[in-house]
């Protein structure tokens, strides 16, 4: 039952979608109505707001973080298994990617993700998150970036921790993320997609 609560717990706060509240706080337009059209914070960037953007990008990651977290935190006092903080980490991001508060109107799960990740494990969640400078700074494409560390994340895992439950959480995660940057690939390879910081359209 603890493990049914944590997971459900976990959804929730992956379905606060950070793009459109703090869109709203800042009297700025919806970002699923322009640009990508992405609630998250490369679109919210398209804005010209970039503490909006930023508060977006910390929101979308601090909540990723906090749902493993917490699951870890209280895993003993709560009899959580190893399992549940694998599937807490995955419905915190599907949370995002299909949130109950927006009507399944999701975001692609980047910040989230890199939260989850840091919250698993601090040098996981490094690593991912240097594969994506280091893409992000050489190319200025954020999608590019996400897409490259996506794929290097269950990598990482692996060898840091070998094959378990997590893993296939990481990979579910990953595989996720890239889904839903069908259009980014898309535009990539059609030489359309914009570069981060360019204006919305
Ligand atoms: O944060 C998601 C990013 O990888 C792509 O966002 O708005 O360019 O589709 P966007």
């Amino acid at each position: 039952m603890n493990a049914v609560i944590a997971i459900i717990a976990a959804y929730l706060i992956g379905s606060i979608s950070f793009a459109v509240v703090v869109s709203r706080l800042f009297g700025l337009s919806d970002p699923r109505t322009y640009g990508s059209k992405n609630p998250g914070a490369t679109n919210v960037l398209r804005s010209g707001n970039k503490a909006a953007a930023a508060l977006t990008l910390l929101g979308d990651g601090f909540k990723g973080w906090l749902a493993v977290w917490l699951a870890m935190f209280f895993q003993q006092k709560f009899e959580l298994s190893s399992d549940t903080i694998a599937a807490v980490a995955l419905a915190v991001f599907i949370g995002h990617l299909w949130p109950v508060f927006f009507k399944f109107v999701g975001g692609k799960g980047v910040a989230t993700a890199l939260g989850v990740l840091l919250a698993l494990n601090i040098w996981l969640g490094l690593a991912t998150f240097v594969t994506w400078l280091v893409v992000a700074y050489a190319f200025r494409y954020s999608s590019l970036a996400a897409l490259i560390a996506a794929l290097f994340a269950p990598f990482y895992y692996g060898l840091l921790f070998g094959a378990d439950l997590t893993l296939l959480a990481v990979a579910i995660m990953s595989g996720l993320l890239i889904y839903r940057h069908g259009a980014n690939i898309g535009n990539l390879m059609r030489g359309k997609e914009s570069r981060i910081g360019s204006k919305k359209k």
